[in-house]
């Protein structure tokens, strides 16, 4: 755990320069607007530890699979989003001198991520080998109004001496992925042009034909007015840069602006790429760098307006939600039904950027209650693009009649993980983006949905359970044998509970979905029956057996589900029994070792009592949940939000804030000393939920917003808000009361503590907080 990151309710702020944490830095302090994102790489030269990364969505590349043992169904390529061409670049000379924080003194350093206007800025006075100092102000932003666009103000000011000031500002893009499985590099440069003080650089994906065109445009002020210079262009392959000299005099300021754009074939026709790349730099630079800032602001004043976790007497909580919720707009932004959401987003190349069950298990919600309908039904619809490919990824593990198998890791579809036992065995993922598309239709009461798209997903699913469930002749059962749960610390077990029990949730959903689509869209109905040749009858019988006859392992004696077959012969020990040294065992134990004990990753048996609560009493999930808590180690970013949401539904205040914690912070304070690699962007939503469910107890039932706030000892207040079904719905939480405000022309009636309310359009209500 580090703690060099100081508190503040709107900033992420770094004084003085750790340069031993660079790396965590660049992640923390990184910029996205959904369509492209940066790390925190510095503008100059850097010879210490880095990590440059350039990321442009939707951009990947099919890395050729590499492993010891090959097994049939593995995927032969491994697709990976792409670190692009560097458009932040500007080598700074001072005279004979190049400027690099590793080498230099460095004082003064105050590197700031500002969350409310979404600019990262950063300061420092260097003092050269010769004794020549001077100050820096850097400034960029990646535009979410113009989300093509970067900019960067660098201003440097000499403060005793005067000379020569020798800037190439350039467009790189000779780079290769950390995670490139054979060293291989996979762009090749197409064209290249410069003019003055501009440069374009066309690149091409290898085997994925992408096309980017990354360009440069800049403009240089002294002591604030506009000043003309002479610029040499320079090209290399792969490479365009424009240089030029300036005379600097001592406490005089001379700022560069770089404005910067990535222009994908995604977007645009390939032949017009470089056209468009002039024009989009020719509009922004005439915007202008100080009114793209102001924008920026004003776009994220507004995006605050409707996201923003509020809380009070508690500035490490509220900076560790803002964080999150600020990576999570970043990272997706729901307007591209091509696009989702990678689980380091665009900090970090580790996991590929590619999609896993974690969109549907833990960022759906937060996009839901957050953004319009449309950006959650995008998600939805993401996964309905590529039911064919989930079709073939089944048809290769032998599977057949429309069955799918959503693939475990992905980015077009395509499954690009290759450990058998994960690849093959952790198959509850399918139930996961089953249940999103319930819990979609639950919330926004979108039943038109399914109708559209939902079906479709839903009849590959459970046509994929249907036969991956055997009959067991023994017990008179059907039962799952060879998979691995949510908790990744058992592989190939039989009978994982978690498993099983989504699996058949899967059948009987898909059978109700299908009766409401018969029953309110016939012809509909009619037409999907055929495209997916459906033997209602006989197809439906079969998942009836399934649902009557499925083998749930647990125990009577203890009271609780069973995460697996032959749980209760490990030695149950617990957590607070193993020594420090020997945490966390992922990096301590052999596998081997963790995989003989009884240490659990993250919610398993949990997870399902989470995702179906209404299905067990509080008794039922006390039990489940005081004896499997105590064995989980926790060390999947994704397990401490599902424990803070439990706790708190048991009433255990504190140990559901401390959950809160571990996950809200979990990277500002590198908590599993991984964030180098990148944020845990998948989880920060589930950080959102842990407050919004958790400690506002918001459920959705029977089409109405249920309630159940409570307050974090150590806090004031806090506040979040809820969009539903055309209402703006803010949650006030106090020691003393509840405030819920309407902001809609319509009332809307909500349960509040078990009890139905009804709050007048425009208006609100208070209500004394209930002991849970
Ligand atoms: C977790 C998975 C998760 C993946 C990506 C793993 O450590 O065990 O559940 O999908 O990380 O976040």
């Amino acid at each position: 755990m580090k703690n060099y990151l100081k508190h503040d309710e709107w900033c992420i702020i770094e004084e003085g320069f750790h340069r031993e944490y660079n790396e965590i830095s660049e992640s923390v302090f990184s910029l996205g607007n959904g369509r492209m994102g940066q790390r925190a790489n510095f503008e100059e030269t850097f010879t210490g530890k880095t990590l440059q990364g350039n990321y442009v969505a939707g951009v990947y590349y099919p890395d050729k699979t590499r492993v010891g043992w090959w097994k049939n169904g593995y995927p032969e390529y491994f697709a990976k989003v792409l670190n692009a061409a560097n458009w932040i670049g500007l080598k700074i000379e001072i005279d004979e001198e190049e400027l690099d924080l590793n080498t230099c003194e460095v004082s003064d350093f105050v590197r700031v991520l500002n969350m409310k206007e979404g600019y990262l800025e950063r300061s420092f006075v260097a003092t050269l080998p010769s004794g020549k100092q001077v100050k820096v102000n850097a400034k960029r932003i990646n535009s979410i109004v113009d989300d093509e666009a970067g900019a960067i103000r660098y201003a440097i000011t000499p403060l005793n001496f005067e000379g020569k000031l020798h800037v190439t500002a350039f467009v790189d893009g000779d780079i290769k992925n950390k995670d490139a499985n054979y060293d291989d590099k996979f762009w090749d440069e197409v064209a290249k042009e410069t003019a003055f003080a501009e440069g374009y650089l066309h690149m091409k994906t290898k085997k994925t034909g992408f096309h980017v065109v990354t360009a440069q445009r800049i403009k240089v002020y002294q002591d604030g007015i506009v000043r003309d210079f002479q610029s040499l262009p320079e090209k290399r392959e792969k490479y365009v840069a424009n240089k030029f000299t300036l005379d600097i005099k001592q406490d005089i300021e001379t700022a560069i602006v770089k404005f910067a754009c990535n222009l994908s074939s995604e977007n645009y026709a390939t032949e017009t790429l470089m056209t468009e790349a002039k024009s989009y730099l020719a509009k922004i630079a005439t915007k202008g760098f100080d009114k793209m800032v102001t924008e920026q602001a004003e776009k994220w004043g507004e995006r605050w307006k409707m996201n923003d976790i509020v809380i009070e007497g508690d500035v490490a909580a509220q900076q560790g939600i803002r964080f999150n919720i600020f990576q999570l707009n970043q990272t997706y932004s729901g307007e591209d039904a091509r696009l989702n959401i990678g689980p380091k987003g665009f900090t970090g190349e580790k996991y590929g950027g590619s999609t896993y069950w974690d969109t549907e298990a833990y960022c759906l919600p937060f996009y839901m209650a957050t953004s319009s309908e449309q950006v959650a039904r995008n998600l939805l619809v993401y996964r309905w693009k590529q039911l064919d490919r989930a079709i073939e990824n089944a048809g290769k593990l032998g599977f057949n009649q429309g069955a799918a198998l959503y693939p475990m890791v992905t980015m077009n579809g395509e499954e690009c993980h290759n450990e058998w036992e994960i690849t093959f065995e952790e198959i509850h993922r399918n139930g996961a983006i089953a249940f999103a598309i319930y819990n979609y239709i639950n919330y926004t009461g979108d039943e038109a949905y399914l109708g559209e798209f939902g079906l479709d997903v839903l009849v590959g699913i459970a046509r994929f359970w249907a036969q991956r469930f055997n009959w067991s002749e023994y017990r008179k059962k059907y039962v799952m044998l060879g998979v691995t749960g949510p908790n990744e610390y058992e592989n190939n077990v039989n009978n994982n509970w978690y498993t099983s029990y989504i699996a058949t949730w899967c059948l009987k959903y898909t059978i109700e979905a299908a009766n409401k689509v018969k029953a309110s869209n016939p012809a509909r109905y009619e037409e999907i029956t055929q495209n997916l040749n459906l033997k209602e009858v006989e197809e439906f019988e079969k998942f009836q057996a399934i649902i009557d006859h499925v083998y749930l392992p647990e125990s009577e004696e203890l009271g609780v589900f069973l995460q697996q077959d032959g749980f209760l012969d490990k030695e149950l020990i617990q957590v607070k029994d193993l020594a420090p040294a020997d945490r966390p065992i992922n990096q301590k134990w052999s596998w081997d070792r963790i995989l003989r004990s009884c240490f659990i990753k993250q919610a398993d048996v949990l997870q399902g009592m989470y995702f179906f609560e209404d299905d067990f009493t509080i008794e039922q999930l006390r039990r489940n949940y005081d004896f499997y808590e105590p064995m989980t180690v926790h060390e999947s970013s994704l397990s401490p939000c599902v424990h803070a949401i439990l706790a708190a539904k048991l009433g255990d205040k504190a140990r559901s804030y401390e959950f809160y914690q571990r996950s809200a912070r979990l990277d500002l304070d590198d908590y599993n000393n991984d964030t180098e690699d990148g944020c845990h962007i998948t989880s920060m939503a589930g950080t959102w939920m842990s407050v919004v469910e958790g400690f506002g107890g918001m459920r959705v039932k029977e089409g109405k917003v249920t309630l159940r706030p409570f307050l974090p000892e150590n806090w004031q207040s806090f506040a979040f808000k809820i969009i539903f079904r055309g209402h703006i719905l803010t949650v006030t939480t106090s020691s003393e009361e509840v405030t819920i405000e309407n902001t809609a022309e319509e009332a809307i009636t909500i349960v509040l503590y078990g009890e139905e309310l009804s709050i007048e359009a425009n208006a609100s209500i208070s209500a004394a907080i209930v002991a849970v």
